[in-house]
């Protein structure tokens, strides 16, 4: 029997499509995103929606997607096209994929050290123009330079690692507590690593502490000649800082691939203070594009997507109380979207124990808007079913499901 109608829009990768067929939902995959008025057609009566960063899922989507829809997925990094919070007071979580493509980042960063270390991007450029510049000047092997990572998270980490198996010293920074990989390094604070990198490469979030962390003033403090990567946020460097520091000599070379203001789409033109500068890299937000991550990301959230449709599983969803609970054999499972407003558990409790079933488990996660609420119930499958109708008539429920 189908588990129900999963949508996927926007040409998700198939094996995304795969997954879910395999734990027995009926998947239509389409290749475009939907309009808002199509989509809000299509979207009832489904079980879950997919799409990637095309699709505009708007509060008239959501209001369209309650009642079947229990579950979005953005087959992506960014989360910006989904009304969150609507999805949220609506009761449906949001799973997306923020960490598929870190390893193709990481990749891209270590080539582009090597390319910025022999100067490959003017050689490059020359010799489309006809033009032969046979110099060892200038020219380095990166074996004992040393790399500063800001940012040692999931990409940082890789990247530690990789650019280590070439010989190089790697030292990092990072406001959180982080495990050294192999012999990387703590460097404790910025300046110091400003102070001794060869090359700096940035992996940090966009924070109000990130904005502009990298200005005329942090460039100065870099050794001369040293040069920097940027394939994390635009906002994190000040571009005409960054675009007099290489014209000025202090800086060496640089790599950018994020934008304080980026095109729209690959029809619009870009525009920077760094064109045509000398041993500049710059690339066009592709630091996480290939196919290896598509298909990472596929699989991904079409995993969170089956742990929550068959478990009740919130643990990595960008917008709801995170609950899980692992599966026990004999049990009856409930979940309980509810207003966070005092007195829920102690309704739901209380319709609990007036049917005389026995809790087995339950975990309750909540935000300041919802509520979350994980039920095991001893082996009575009809009881069980009674209860999540009369939970759904509590004022206070967004929805309950019997899960299994
Ligand atoms: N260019 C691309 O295509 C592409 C692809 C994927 C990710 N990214 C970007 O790369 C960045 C890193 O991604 P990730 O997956 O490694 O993230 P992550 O969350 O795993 O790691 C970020 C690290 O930065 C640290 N950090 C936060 N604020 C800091 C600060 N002020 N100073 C020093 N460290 C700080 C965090 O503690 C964390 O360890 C993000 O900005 C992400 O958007 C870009």
């Amino acid at each position: 029997m189908s588990q129900g109608r999963i949508l996927l829009l926007e040409n998700i990768h198939v094996d995304a499509k795969k997954n879910l067929e395999a734990e027995g939902f009926e998947v239509e995959l389409l290749t475009k995103a939907l309009p808002e008025a199509e989509l809000v057609q299509k979207v009832r009566g489904a079980v879950a929606l997919g799409i990637r960063s095309k699709t505009q899922i708007t509060k008239k989507v959501i209001d369209a997607a309650k009642g079947s829809v229990r579950v979005f997925g953005a087959f992506c990094i960014g989360t910006n096209q989904i009304a969150l919070d609507e999805a949220t007071k609506a009761g449906i979580p949001v799973f997306n994929a923020p960490f598929s493509n870190t390893r193709s980042v990481a990749e891209m960063i270590l080539a582009e050290i090597v390319m910025l270390s022999r100067r490959l991007g003017d050689r490059n450029r020359e010799m489309h123009r006809g033009v032969w510049t046979k110099s060892a000047v200038g020219s380095n092997e990166v074996r004992g330079k040393t790399l500063g990572i800001v940012g040692y998270g999931h990409i940082g980490r890789q990247i530690g690692v990789l650019a280590e198996s070439m010989g190089m010293h790697v030292i990092f920074q990072d406001i959180a507590a982080r495990l050294p990989m192999g012999n990387n390094r703590n460097a404790g604070k910025l300046d110091a690593l400003l102070a001794e990198a060869d090359f700096v490469t940035l992996h940090v979030p966009e924070t109000r502490e990130t904005k502009d962390m990298i200005g005329e003033a942090e460039l100065s403090k870099m050794k001369k000649g040293a040069c920097l990567l940027n394939a994390s946020r635009g906002t994190v460097v000040v571009i005409p800082a960054l675009a007099a520091a290489i014209k000025s000599g202090q800086i060496g070379g640089a790599a950018v691939d994020v934008f304080p203001v980026e095109p729209e789409g690959n029809t619009d033109p870009f525009l920077s203070e760094l064109m045509e500068l000398p041993n500049v890299i710059l690339t066009p937000h592709i630091g996480g594009s290939t196919s290896e991550a598509q298909v990472a990301i596929g699989h991904e959230v079409s995993g969170s997507l089956i742990k929550f449709l068959t478990d009740g599983t919130t643990t990595g969803s960008v917008s709801f109380p995170q609950a899980e609970m692992p599966r026990r054999p004999g049990v009856h499972r409930i979940a309980h979207v509810h207003r966070n407003v005092p007195g829920v558990l102690r309704d739901v409790n209380r319709i609990v124990s007036e049917a005389d079933a026995n809790v087995v488990a339950q975990v309750l996660a909540t935000d300041p808007s919802i509520g979350y609420l994980l039920m095991d119930l001893e082996d009575d499958q009809k009881a069980s079913a009674a209860l999540v109708e009369k939970m759904r008539a509590l004022e206070t429920t967004i929805s309950a499901t019997f899960l299994y």
